[in-house]
């Protein structure tokens, strides 16, 4: 804008942005698939994120925090250009420096990448978690965004059927401890890659036999990803895999002998599984064991937990040769299952009304001691009427309220009460602003404070 401009030239320049203002806001929408997580929702994603960071802390398991945007090129050899993942869903663009860039539609392939770039190896053997947000194009339903949340757990160098029972349990437990009812373990296993190849050819030859007969999705996959065929949804070519070759029959003895062990161990810890010879889950990189836990009470979108052996993928992505093994469980799908007494907040501890020049001075620098207290405090700043004030307190059903007017300020103390209806006497003191001692005494006795 010139420096000359008229009063008349700003005042229409202001009508022209104001109206194309207002017009972009009205568009201004998030975009499909994603959602905002506003405060009362939020709620329970906290008392759930709380319990979830206990669990995984007192398993001796560490986070890892990985970028949330990475080289396309990662998945691409990461997760398998055949899978749905990869083919359909990913969010693909070229930066400024026009390299080829995606948003995340999963962990473990950032996991290994940070791992072999860092130089970290599996000795130490590593436990890691991450939780976060995924990105995948797919058709949003309820349990089903594109943008979405995991919370990943993986165990790096870890080759014993141990460290798959240690894996699976802790996903069940993790479930368990929500609350989470009506769950199904469902287990297969992929044998390692000399066994799928095996077990490919011959599946292979069968479907190009059986090809007119398999829905379209399924003839399309047969030279780009035939593994994935198996778990089609889709009625008739399932009955018609019923007489397809079994991947279970081209397990060497040894992949056998491990997936009979995994079955007695999860027995021996009465964790309740079913077999699913379908099993193939949507990645590429699973060797062996595969696993998902699904929930009676989610509808369609039925599995919160996936995960499995990748003995592979970290070899393949050029580091050493470690075995690996992990699951994701979807946090979304997990918050709707989580029972509603997750639901509730965290009860205020003292509310503190105040009024005047002082006294308003006084109640912050008091609502600052407070909070070193392991105190949920919160200071009125409305400076509205002390019958306002105290109504706001009592909507929140605050355990405790300290008052502060000019009074009170002029003798540098103020009134602490108990604002506990069941309790008929209101436990009350009058406290001077420099006596902690009575303070912390009052809070011990009336808010238990330990
Ligand atoms: P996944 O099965 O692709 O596995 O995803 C794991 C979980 O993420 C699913 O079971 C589901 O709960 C949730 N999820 C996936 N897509 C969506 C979506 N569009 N909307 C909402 N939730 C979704 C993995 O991602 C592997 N990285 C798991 C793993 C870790 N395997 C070994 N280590």
């Amino acid at each position: 804008m010139s420096h000359n401009i008229t009063n008349q030239n700003l005042i229409s320049f202001k009508i022209k942005n104001f109206e194309l203002f207002s017009r972009t806001l009205d568009n201004l929408k998030n975009l499909r698939g994603t959602v905002d997580l506003l405060p009362d929702q939020l709620i329970k994603w906290q008392n759930v994120e709380k319990i979830l960071f206990d669990l995984l802390s007192r398993a001796s398991i560490k986070e890892i925090r990985t970028p949330i945007l990475e080289m396309t090129e990662l998945f691409i050899r990461g997760i398998g250009e055949g899978t749905d993942v990869v083919s359909k869903e990913m969010y693909t663009f070229l930066d400024r420096g026009k390299r080829s860039c995606t948003l995340r539609p999963e962990g473990t392939a950032s996991v290994v990448r940070a791992l072999i770039q860092n130089g970290i190896s599996s000795n130490p053997l590593q436990k890691l978690w991450y939780m976060g947000p995924m990105f995948r194009y797919e058709r949003p339903q309820a349990g089903r965004q594109r943008q979405f949340h995991q919370l990943g757990v993986e165990f790096i160098g870890y080759e014993s059927v141990r460290s798959d029972i240690e894996i699976i349990a802790l996903a069940w437990d993790i479930l368990g401890a929500l609350g989470i009812k009506e769950l199904n373990l469902e287990i297969n296993t992929l044998g390692d890659l000399n066994d799928r190849l095996n077990f490919q050819k011959s599946f292979v030859e069968w479907l190009e036999i059986n090809k007119n007969s398999l829905d379209l999705d399924s003839q399309n996959r047969i030279n780009k990803n035939p593994l994935r065929i198996l778990d089609t949804k889709n009625a008739h070519t399932k009955k018609i895999l019923e007489n397809s070759p079994k991947l279970f029959n081209f397990l060497s003895e040894k992949s056998l002998t491990r997936y009979i062990e995994l079955k007695n161990q999860l027995e021996a810890l009465k964790i309740p599984y079913v077999e699913n010879f379908n099993l193939v889950r949507g990645l590429d990189y699973y060797t062996h064991t595969a696993f998902e836990i699904t929930s009676g009470a989610l509808g369609s979108q039925a599995t919160v937990c996936g995960g499995g052996r990748y003995d592979n993928l970290i070899k393949q992505m050029g580091g050493n040769d470690t075995p690996a093994i992990g699951f994701a469980i979807g946090l979304e799908r997990l918050i709707l299952l989580a029972g509603k007494e997750l639901e509730v907040a965290r009860k205020t501890d003292i509310y503190i009304v105040n009024q005047g020049l002082r006294a308003e001075l006084l109640a912050m620098e008091l609502s600052r001691k407070l909070r070193n207290f392991d105190l949920l405090v919160e200071l009125d700043l409305s400076g509205a009427s002390f019958s306002k004030q105290f109504r706001k307190a009592n909507k929140l059903n605050s355990k405790g309220i300290i008052i502060v007017g000019d009074d009170e300020a002029a003798k540098e103390e103020f009134i602490i009460r108990l604002f506990d209806k069941q309790i008929p006497e209101n436990r009350e003191e009058v406290i001077s602003f420099d006596n902690d001692i009575q303070l912390k005494k009052w809070l011990t006795n009336n808010l238990f404070l330990k």
